[in-house]
């Protein structure tokens, strides 16, 4: 056997990509480790999303050289590939910077991993794959998938057509593709039968799935959901992430009508201000949003809403982020993702002037600590009430275990660690600072029973 080691940034999607790229290179004999010094071959899957992300793969590339260096006086190999979007975003400069490295292949082109190796195993020398084939890839990837525990990432639409102008996300994974119905729903039945009780649909405009149906229209998000809910053994349904823009009426319905869709919605608005929305090319404005979050909150009232924010974009001023807090303060999030605004080469925000770094900080700073007062209060708000946790794996303690609540909460449970890959009741007892401690209401015994009967 051969190992692999696989190191992942950025977002859920590189995740997926990285499971994904598990499975086809496990027929070639690869198994995986979680030590880079033994591995046979190593991926960093990367992000290029700020320039912080993109920076680690150079000095992690430094660090895999020794190693590379130190098998090659050991009489062994290592191969190292830089996948996912750096590597679409600066391509053959990777092997200029990096001499060890062997392969770049760009999110859209992992398919061809297999055939890249048997390249280099040739001695052609280094692989670089960086084309656009993305219904392809889809269809060339392999049917046979390892799931790790209860949960699990599907990939329904990848790319994006919005071009915030912040953004490099669109020059990284292309222009928007929906898979098909049918492919989705093989998948998720394959995951349901290895025994995944809650999956998440991903997508970097998720809500704007169109997709072939199977009878011949093209179906939206919502009724991709509908379909998917009706798979056995499939108890939980979550989705991201969202745009506003596409936010249609028959998905807001879903919420309100669909058991199987859990009560949380990443929505990000990135802004307050409708000057910075306008010069960030969201297309909405701060009252659109308002309007939109009325609308999902009365078709489901017990929703729980995160967002991401950017704070410092050019041109941004104290009156454009006293819009963003109170645009924050208006809406009430339970969880949140803030971020400086990093330029990107090629954006075309990046060419204009920039703000200060140290205001930056001291914005993000003031937006976080409401964030984090808003999420407190969220959890508070559940001491007491008995909610439904899926158990996902064994906690610190002996006999707990830990799961996640229907909003997303990561919540911990004594005596509970038979429990897992389970859907039980708990009563919220406590709230820590990134957790909730709850009691299980299900009795042991009934618990153990019901484990048999699945
Ligand atoms: N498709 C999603 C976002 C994908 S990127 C959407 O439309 O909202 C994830 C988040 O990274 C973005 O929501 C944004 O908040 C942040 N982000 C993207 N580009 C950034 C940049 N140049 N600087 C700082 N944050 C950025
Ligand atoms: Fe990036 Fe905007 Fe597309 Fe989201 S919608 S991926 S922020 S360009
Ligand atoms: Fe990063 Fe690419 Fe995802 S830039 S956030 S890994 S789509």
């Amino acid at each position: 056997m051969k190992k692999l080691f696989i190191k992942t940034y950025g977002c859920q999607m590189n995740v997926y990509d990285s499971a994904r790229m598990a499975d086809l290179l496990a027929p070639l004999g690869y198994a995986p480790t979680n030590a880079p010094e033994d591995a046979d071959m190593v991926i960093l899957n990367t992000c290029h999303i700020r320039e912080k992300a993109a920076d680690k793969v150079y000095s992690e590339l430094g660090r895999l050289k020794e190693l590379k260096d130190k098998r090659a006086e050991a009489g062994s190999k290592m191969l190292i590939a830089v996948a996912g979007c750096v590597a679409q975003a600066e391509g053959a400069e990777i092997v200029r910077r990096q001499k060890a490295v062997d392969i770049v292949v760009g999110p859209q082109s992992y398919h061809r991993l297999p055939e890249m190796i048997a390249r280099i195993a040739r001695g052609t020398g280094h692989a670089l794959e960086t084309d656009f084939p993305v219904e392809e890839k889809f269809d060339s990837l392999p049917e046979e998938m390892t799931v790790s525990g209860p949960t699990a990432f599907l990939t329904v639409q990848e790319g994006c057509d919005k071009f915030c102008t912040f953004c490099v996300v669109p020059y990284t994974r292309g222009a928007e593709y929906s898979r098909p119905v049918a492919q989705i729903e093989r998948e998720a039945r394959k995951l349901a039968e290895k025994g995944v009780r809650e999956i998440t649909l991903l997508g970097q405009n998720v809500n704007a799935y169109s997709g072939a149906g199977l009878d011949g229209e093209t179906w939206s998000l919502a009724q991709l959901i509908r379909r998917l809910a009706a798979i056995k053994g499939l108890d939980r349904i979550r989705y991201t992430t969202s745009h506003p823009r596409d936010m249609s009426d028959d998905l807001i319905a879903a919420h309100r009508d669909i058991e199987e869709l859990m009560p949380y919605l990443h929505l990000p608005v990135q802004s307050g201000s409708d000057r910075i929305l306008d010069a960030m090319n969201r297309q909405h404005t701060r009252d659109d949003y308002f309007r939109l979050v009325d609308r999902v909150r009365a078709a489901r009232p017990d929703l729980a809403l995160s967002s991401d924010f950017i704070v410092g974009f050019p041109g941004e001023t104290d009156k454009d982020f006293a819009d963003t807090l109170a645009l924050v303060r208006q809406v009430g999030y339970a969880s949140h993702f803030a971020f400086k605004y990093s330029p990107r080469p090629g954006t075309p925000a990046a060419g204009h002037k920039q703000i200060d770094e140290d205001v930056k900080s001291a914005r993000l700073e003031e937006l976080q600590t409401l964030l984090l007062a808003q999420q407190r209060d969220f959890n508070q708000s559940c001491i007491g009430k008995t909610m439904d946790v899926l158990f996902e794996k064994p906690g610190r303690k002996d006999g707990q275990a830990i799961g996640r609540s229907p909003f997303l909460q990561s919540v911990h449970a004594e005596g509970a660690a038979h429990l897992l890959g389970q859907i039980h009741k708990v009563r919220v007892d406590a709230v820590f600072p990134n957790s909730l401690k709850a009691s299980l209401l299900t009795s042991p015994a009934l618990a153990s029973e019901s484990a048999v009967a699945l």
